[in-house]
């Protein structure tokens, strides 16, 4: 089931629904890029308690934790390091070890977590690239036809910044229970048309059908203006 919420400030509607899964304790997967950083300062000043809840990421640049262009960063500052104490158990992709390595490692660490084949995460956060790419599966790449994997290496970004990345797959996004997807901005309105239109792998977006969960695609007026 899919939904399209335009809304004056989605970061806000996307960070109250990150706090009621955080609350419940569920698995909740954060997203990279320069997007979610709002609502995640938005989240970090809300009363909630994480401590019973476990935070992923979708993807990753294969950068160590503390270089600017990593994910982790960026929600490391804007929402884990202001949590304090108390804090969510976080799992983040080891992008200094390499994209093989890294995803090999996270596959594991998901799997010994959840204990599936393909893990069920509660919550998957994720953003839109204008070219319609999610987590880092970019338009054409073969890391779109991985199917019995839950994270892959990509060893060529599709886009800036131009470093190899680990990324969930589409199988693992696709079997999680709720799928939000944070988009904001004129720049973005043509590739959400694209990933609201017919699947393709020229807009891996419109791959992002989750099977047995709902998928909330959270806009501002800017992004939608082209639905
Ligand atoms: C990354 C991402 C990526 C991002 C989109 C949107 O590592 O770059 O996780 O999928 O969410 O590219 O990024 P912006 O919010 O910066 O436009």
């Amino acid at each position: 089931m899919a939904e399209t919420l335009v809304l004056d400030d989605p970061a806000e509607e996307c960070a109250g629904r990150l706090a009621s899964a955080a609350a419940e304790g569920a698995h909740v997967v954060l997203t990279g890029g320069s997007t979610p950083r709002r609502c995640y300062e938005r989240l970090a000043g809300m009363d909630v308690d994480w401590s019973s809840a476990t935070v992923w990421f979708s993807d990753e640049r294969c950068v160590p934790p503390d270089d600017e262009l990593s994910n982790y960063g960026m929600a490391k500052a804007a929402l884990l390091d202001p949590l304090g104490d108390g804090g969510p158990d976080v799992k983040r992709m080891r992008g200094e070890e390499g994209p093989s390595a890294g995803a090999d490692d996270y596959e594991r660490e998901l799997r010994e977590s959840l204990g599936e084949s393909m893990p069920r995460l509660d919550l998957v956060l994720l953003g839109l690239g204008p070219d319609a790419h999610v987590a880092s599966l970019f338009p054409g790449q073969p890391t779109l036809q991985v199917g019995d994997r839950p994270v892959v290496a990509v060893p060529e970004a599709g886009m800036e910044p131009f470093v190899p990345r680990i990324s969930l797959t589409l199988p693992a996004i696709n079997a999680a229970r709720q799928v939000l997807l944070l988009v904001t901005g004129e720049s973005k309105a043509e590739a959400v048309a694209r990933a609201c239109g017919e699947p393709s792998e020229d807009a891996p977006g419109s791959l992002v059908r989750p099977h047995s969960g709902d998928l909330t695609l959270l806009l501002d007026q800017a992004a939608a203006s082209r639905l």
